[in-house]
């Protein structure tokens, strides 16, 4: 059965997508990946991110690829795996401008639908644009605070800037991201991960 979890930026999407999983004995797709892979790369050949015709270009001249594990997903660039740089703070501050792009947006849609169902979807719009029949929706929101905290133990960077970029990425990734008028909108900022996935779990097995 696939299971679509949408939510606004370090709301913990990808912890609880792997959790959920596991359990389930599914992969998990991280789409945010695709579109972090497709900013470094264009980053890196020099584009301005605003040019989507140069980094559609780039994405046909090298490959992107993306491996879904239940534990984690891993991404390649050109053959060379960069997974641990997608999370750059280069790449956070550039990847709404490239997400805002809908060739961009096609480009990540399609590699998407042509994975093997099922499987848990982790994004913006999974059950929205991409999945819309998945029979079970989740879209999890967190205030800024606790958001900035959570994803101040994976950066080296300060909780009060990771909270102003959060809010700045926020802001702009906001016409893309509305939940699905099917999904369940879970505030998981009382909530531990354990918590968020079994509510979930349930779901699945209701
Ligand atoms: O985990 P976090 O929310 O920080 O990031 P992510 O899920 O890796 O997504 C990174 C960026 O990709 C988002 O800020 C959006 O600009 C874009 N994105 C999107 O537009 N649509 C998706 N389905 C997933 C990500």
């Amino acid at each position: 059965m696939m299971i679509t979890i949408d939510g606004v930026a370090a709301s913990g999407k990808s912890t609880v997508a792997s959790g959920v999983a596991r359990a389930l004995g599914v992969p998990y797709v991280s789409s945010g990946l695709l579109y972090r892979a497709a900013a470094l790369s264009g980053l890196e050949a020099g584009l301005p991110l605003s040019d989507a015709r140069a980094l559609l270009a780039q994405l046909g001249q090298v490959p992107v690829r993306l491996e879904a594990h239940p534990e984690g997903n891993r991404v390649w660039i050109g053959g060379v795996e960069r997974t641990a740089d997608l999370h750059a703070s280069e790449v956070d501050a550039g990847v709404s401008t490239v997400a805002g792009h809908p060739e961009i947006r096609r480009w990540v849609d399609s590699q998407l639908q042509a994975l093997p169902a099922p499987f848990v979807a982790e994004g913006r719009d999974m059950g929205t644009n991409v999945f819309p029949a998945a029979p079970v929706k989740f879209y999890l929101t967190a205030s800024p605070r606790v958001r900035a905290l959570r994803r101040a133990q994976e950066r080296p960077e300060e909780a009060s800037a990771i909270e102003a970029a959060l809010i700045e990425r926020d802001r702009q990734d906001s016409r893309q991201i509305v939940p699905a008028a099917d999904a369940t909108v879970l505030d998981t900022s009382d909530l531990s991960a354990q918590e968020v996935i079994d509510r979930i779990l349930k779901a699945v097995a209701a």
